[in-house]
Order: C-alpha cells, then sequence, then structure tokens
C-alpha cells in the first residue's frame, strides 16, 4: 500500500525514516525520467558545526537514493548549508543563488535547498521571498532533523517550501550520516549558545545551549570506532558549559573522561572553549589524558579588557593571561590557537596593541583574525562608536602582522623530534605524499604510501616550513 503522510508516525527517529520511504519512492520515479540516478550536491558554509550537519544531509541524500558529486553545475539537487557569522559568508550564497537560477533554468528538474543559520534570520527570508523564487526548500537551523519530511514535501507541493523554527529544546537521535572521512568524526555534544556576546549572532540563530546525554554521545562513539574511527573532534558553541542544562549530573571533563575510555578510540579533540568556564578540573583531565590532543582554542577576541566588557566576553586581559599561563604550566607541549575580531565598535589603536600584547605573551601556534562583521539584532550594531573601514584594516595587517610572526616562531621549534601523525589524506600537490597532522593539529608532508590514509604512524620532523612540516616516516 502506498504511504501518505497522514499516516506518519509521531515519534522521531521513526516519523523521518517513514518519509525517507516516501521519498525513496519519487526518487526513484525522478531517476525514470532522468534516465540516470539524480544526483546531489552540498555545499557547507562556515564552521565544524555545519560540517557535521552537512554529513547528516549526506546521510539522508544518500539513503533516498542520490549520488552525491562534487560538481555543482551537474546536481539536480543542491544545498547550500548557510553561515551567517560574518556578512561575507552571507554575500556569498547571494552571488552563487544568482548562477544557480542559470542552471535551473537549463534543467527544470533541479531542485534547489537552503538551511543553516543564514536561514534563521528574517530578513534574509523575505529577500528570499522576494527576489530568489526558484529556491525550493529553505529550511532552518532548529528543525534540520526533518530533511527527510521536507524534502518529501518538495516533490509533493508546488513553489518554495519554507519551514523556520524560533527555537527548540528538541536533540533526535539516531538518523543516517554519511562520514567525509572514514578515520574521523565529528561528534555534536551540544546545541546553542547562551553566551550572548555583543558581537555574536550565534545566540539567536543556534538557540539556547541544550547538551546531549552522555549515553547518547558515548554510544555513537562507540560505533563510530566500530567502524574504523581513530580520531573525534566533540562540537559545541561552548564544550565548557557541557551538562550545564541538562538533569544528568555531568561536567565537560566528566564526559571527556569517560570518553577517554572508549576502547579503540585514539585520539579526542573538541571545539570551542570558551575561557570564562574552562575548569581547573579540564586542565587536570587534559594532563593526565593519553588522548585527548595537545591543542586548545581558546578564542580571546580582544586582549583590551576595556572592549573585552563591551564584547560581553566577562573575563579581561590579566584573567585570560594567567589563564593561557597555568594551561602552559601544566601541559608544556600544548598548541594555543585563539579567534581575534579587530574593528569592534570604538576599538582604538592602543586597544589593538593591547591584543598584540597578548598574542606575544601567549604565543599562539596559530590566529584566525576576523573583521569586525555588524550583525542586525545584536547589541554591538546599535553601537554608535563603528571604526571606518579603512582604520580597520590598518589595524587588522597589524594584527596579522603580529600573528604570524609569532606562530612562525611557535610552529618551528620541533626539528629532528618523532611524533605521532594521523594521516589524512593524499597530498594537493605530490601524489606520493600524504598530509597529516600532529597531535598539536600543526600539518605534516610526508612520503609514504596511501595505505596509510587513516592510520597514526611516527614521523620523524625534517624540516620547518613555517606553519607546518616536511617529515619523514620512521621504520618500526
Ligand atoms: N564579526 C567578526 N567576527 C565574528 N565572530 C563572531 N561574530 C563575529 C562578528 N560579528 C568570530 C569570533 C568567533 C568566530 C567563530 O567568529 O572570533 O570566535
Ligand atoms: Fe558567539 Fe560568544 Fe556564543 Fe561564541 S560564545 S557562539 S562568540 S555568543
Amino acid at each position: 500500500m502506498l504511504k501518505t503522510r497522514d499516516q506518519a508516525p509521531v515519534n522521531e527517529p521513526e516519523r523521518q525514516y517513514y518519509f525517507m520511504d516516501i521519498c525513496s519512492g519519487y526518487v526513484k520515479k525522478l531517476e525514470e525520467e532522468l534516465g540516470h540516478k539524480p544526483t546531489c550536491c552540498v555545499t557547507t558554509f562556515g564552521c565544524q558545526m555545519n560540517s557535521r550537519d552537512s554529513e547528516k544531509l549526506v546521510g539522508i541524500l544518500e539513503k533516498v537514493g542520490y549520488d552525491v558529486i562534487e560538481e555543482e553545475t551537474k546536481a539536480d539537487f543542491v544545498i547550500y548549508n548557510t553561515c551567517t557569522v560574518r556578512d561575507n559568508a552571507n554575500q556569498r550564497v547571494y552571488g552563487r543563488l544568482g548562477a544557480l537560477h542559470h542552471q535551473k533554468k537549463k534543467n527544470p528538474n533541479m531542485k534547489i535547498a537552503l538551511c543553516g543559520c543564514m536561514m534563521q534570520e528574517d530578513a534574509v527570508i523575505e529577500k528570499l521571498k522576494k527576489s530568489y523564487r526558484f529556491v525550493d526548500l529553505i529550511f532552518g537551523t532548529h528543525n534540520i532533523y526533518k530533511f527527510a519530511e521536507l524534502l518529501t514535501a518538495t516533490f509533493e507541493e508546488k513553489g518554495m517550501v519554507i519551514d523556520i523554527w524560533k527555537d527548540t529544546d528538541k536533540i533526535v537521535e539516531d538518523l543516517p550520516v554519511e562520514r567525509k572521512y572514514f578515520f574521523k568524526s565529528g561528534i555534536n555534544i551540544m546545541f546553542g549558545c547562551n553566551n550572548f556576546c555583543s558581537y555574536c549572532i550565534v545566540p539567536y540563530v543556534r538557540g539556547r545551549e541544550r547538551s546531549r546525554n552522555s549515553a547518547d554521545i558515548i554510544r555513537e562513539i562507540e560505533n563510530l570506532v566500530k567502524e574504523g574511527v581513530v580520531e573525534v573532534m566533540l562540537l559545541g558553541q561552548n564544550v565548557n558549559s557541557y551538562g550545564k542544562n541538562i538533569e544528568e549530573n555531568i561536567t565537560f571533563a566528566g564526559l571527556l573522561k569517560k570518553i577517554e575510555a572508549i576502547e579503540g578510540l585514539e585520539r579526542i579533540r573538541f571545539m570551542t572553549s570558551h575561557p570564562k568556564d574552562l575548569s581547573d578540573e579540564l586542565i587536570e583531565v587534559m594532563k593526565n589524558s593519553k588522548k585527548i590532543c595537545k591543542h586548545l582554542h581558546l578564542p580571546m577576541q580582544s586582549g583590551s579588557t576595556r572592549i573585552l566588557k563591551e564584547m560581553n566576553r566577562r573575563y579581561t586581559k590579566e584573567s585570560y593571561l594567567e589563564l593561557a599561563e597555568k594551561i602552559k604550566k601544566a601541559i608544556p607541549d600544548i598548541s594555543l590557537t585563539t579567534d581575534i575580531i579587530v574593528g569592534f565598535p570604538g576599538e582604538t589603536h592602543e586597544d589593538v596593541n593591547e591584543t598584540i600584547d597578548v598574542v606575544r605573551k601567549v604565543g599562539f601556534d596559530n590566529a584566525f583574525t576576523f573583521i569586525y562583521s555588524k550583525r542586525t539584532g545584536t547589541p554591538a550594531a546599535a553601537m554608535e562608536n563603528q571604526v571606518p573601514e579603512e582604520i580597520v584594516k590598518e589595524e587588522f595587517n597589524r594584527v596579522l602582522e603580529a600573528v604570524q610572526e609569532v606562530s612562525k616562531e611557535r610552529t618551528g621549534g620541533l626539528e629532528g623530534q618523532v611524533v605521532d601523525v594521523l594521516f589524512e589524506e593524499l597530498n594537493d600537490h605530490d601524489s606520493t605524499m600524504l598530509t597529516g597532522r600532529m597531535s598539536n593539529n600543526t600539518l605534516v608532508h610526508v612520503v609514504a604510501d596511501k595505505t596509510l590514509v587513516g592510520k597514526i604512524v611516527p614521523v620523524k620532523l625534517i624540516e620547518s616550513k613555517g606553519f607546518y612540516y616536511m617529515g619523514e616516516l620512521v621504520l618500526q
């Protein structure tokens, strides 16, 4: 008997599996019409959270019968998983949608979908409704688990299907996921953010903090390890506040201890840590761990206490420096990386000097430096003293120079040492070489056979090239 929408189960994930079945029927029909298996292309903008969400989208697309391809121009279904942290990501989406419109005119069977953070903004939806009518499906960050149901709707309904939720307290487990790498995987441990840094749009588009139960996380990782995963990246906007809003009595450090005990798992990474919530317990767990990588991403945003206060970061220049010192003392070979924003409203030359001072004092291995982007609806967007673009550019270049100088010094110091490297992929430029990652996240290029991809292997660091190394296999 043909399945219909009204008979769909109410509970998740059963409901979505039901829709995957219905959707498979539509995709099969499309295949007959097209004369080939329908193809899809998923493009991800933004952070690792979005990359993980895209793996979930691909999991469902494959399950309903699409072939995943890289070339967007040949795809029958194109989806953009968008980011809105800074405005340039939004502009890129609009630009690419223009090109997609042409493509759709040539291939009327083609479907275009948009999801992710940008879709949680009312102004974006208005603009899409007005000027981008050719888009078939729009959904947001809170209902991504409903993708199968929404995709089905695009086959059953005419016109744009739009489903955006303002917030959710729901976490749906056990949907299909198609991983990009067989040996490593991101794992969501929490969703959303409660911090409301004054420049940041994330709390508005990703909603309030929700942690997953540790049992669900452990089960997911155990299954991944059975499938060959050796490294996990625990994902959350602020992993240090993991466990705060659930019944279970657990902290992030406690979760790490449980994950450490999973047999067969070799490396644990996590991001992102908010400095204000980083506990001594976490430092202790990292110090004693054999699996947690020697890398901590600790966004400082600014080195000026005055600007940090305006940003609502809830720490000072001094307390950040103290924290960095404490971490380096406990774990001397740790690599510290950070995020910096230049051009926050009211930021002066002296404020930027403070930022550069912290860069030098901490000695970051790397720092992602961003030009402040005004996000509508955030408190900072309403501040009157926005900094003129030319000044921001100059200050940005000063910070960038300092960052590059410091990180070059930091990364270079390990020549001659033998370190464990997880080989991740064939080298982009030379197919006799593999590219891998040290525990501290630095890349290493080595002449090695591709059968070593996914394996952790000792490598001698021969030559530092500034931000990466050339290495040699050590015969075991
Ligand atoms: N402008 C510039 N950078 C921003 N970030 C977040 N919001 C903004 C903004 N409005 C940066 C922060 C954060 C990183 C993910 O993005 O540095 O840590
Ligand atoms: Fe944005 Fe601050 Fe939350 Fe990070 S901690 S996502 S910068 S509001």
